[in-house]
């Protein structure tokens, strides 16, 4: 049975590569605040379990708290890979790292590849460029999986937000259409990440949901997709917004390199959402149902 140790194991992604690998006859080993702080050099790190492989998923994700945050930002996602990247070096141990699309600045104007240059906009994106390349650099046997606009039954996300605002009797809700990703749900990246596993590649790779669409777009897809009635979905400009960190206008990924490594296609980003839903209370609870 594959043991896999998982960095940030009861975060929003975690807890779905924690429901994938138990399906998979897996054992996934969680680490976590406050037992294992990421931010400390791994030779403090408890005795941990023996694994097989480990996956980071544990990151400083509020995008726009980066701004103000910077050290903190910075010591979680570009020390604390520096030092998952040492323990496995170390422990000889398979290492997968996440990272994301915010490495971009979203101007390519077509999906990115892997062999794109990053140009990140926010600081949260340089943190988590400079994230990969300590792994890169430590040496390990490691696999960095940028990923993008992620929700999860387990954390904060774009759905649960809108679906929130709903419930509490919102009927006008002004999303953004300068901002175009593929919004990729957590169960189906843990999906990918076991695959990724398996095949036991190092390098970079691109896994996110196929397609791509607006946070606008989405929003009206989960407007739909519920059957609630009587909500307008408004467009809105990112400058209008005002959030505290840029954001790439457009980030969506080119995942053939996934395809041909694993045999798979990434499902698309409406049946990560039909999926999403079908598990989400606040789903049923924003219909009244
Ligand atoms: N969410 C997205 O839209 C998105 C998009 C692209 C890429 N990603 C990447 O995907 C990965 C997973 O993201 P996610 O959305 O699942 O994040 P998340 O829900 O914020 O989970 C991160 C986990 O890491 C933990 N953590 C934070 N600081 C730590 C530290 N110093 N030591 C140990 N654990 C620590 C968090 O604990 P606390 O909750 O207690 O802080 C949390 O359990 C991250 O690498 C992220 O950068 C996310």
């Amino acid at each position: 049975m594959m043991r896999v140790a998982i960095l940030g194991g009861k975060g929003m992604l975690g807890r779905d590569l924690v429901r994938v690998l138990e399906a998979a006859d897996a054992q996934p080993l969680v680490l976590d605040l406050p037992d294992i702080d990421i931010t400390r050099p791994c030779a403090e790190w408890p005795g941990l379990p023996a694994a097989d492989a480990m996956v980071n998923c544990a990151a400083f994700t509020r995008v726009d708290d980066a701004e103000s945050e910077r050290a903190m930002a910075m010591a979680v996602n570009r020390d604390g890979a520096t030092h998952a990247a040492e323990y496995c070096v170390a422990a000889k141990l398979p290492l997968i790292h996440i990272s994301t699309d915010y490495v971009f600045d979203g101007t390519k104007g077509a999906p990115y590849e892997e062999k794109d240059p990053p140009r990140p906009l926010n600081y949260y994106g340089l943190t988590k460029l400079e994230g990969e390349q300590a792994v890169v650099a430590s040496g390990a046997q490691a696999l960095v999986v940028r990923t993008q606009s992620l929700y999860g039954i387990g954390g904060r996300n774009f759905v649960k937000a809108i679906l929130n605002q709903i419930r509490q009797g919102r009927k006008n809700l002004k999303v953004v259409r300068d901002q175009v990703s593929a919004p990729t749900y957590t169960m189906h990246l843990a999906a990918a990440i076991l695959r990724l596993l398996r095949t036991g590649r190092t390098g970079l790779v691109h896994a996110a949901a196929s397609g791509w669409c607006s946070w606008w777009e989405f929003a009206q897809a989960i407007v739909r997709e519920t059957g609630i009635e009587g909500v307008d979905v408004e467009p809105a400009l990112s400058k209008d917004l005002k959030f505290p960190a840029p954001r790439p206008p457009f980030s969506a990924f080119d995942t053939g390199l996934y395809s041909s490594w694993t045999g798979a296609v990434m499902p698309g980003w409406q049946e990560g959402l039909r999926a999403y839903l079908a598990e989400e209370p606040l789903a049923r609870d924003a219909t009244g149902a």
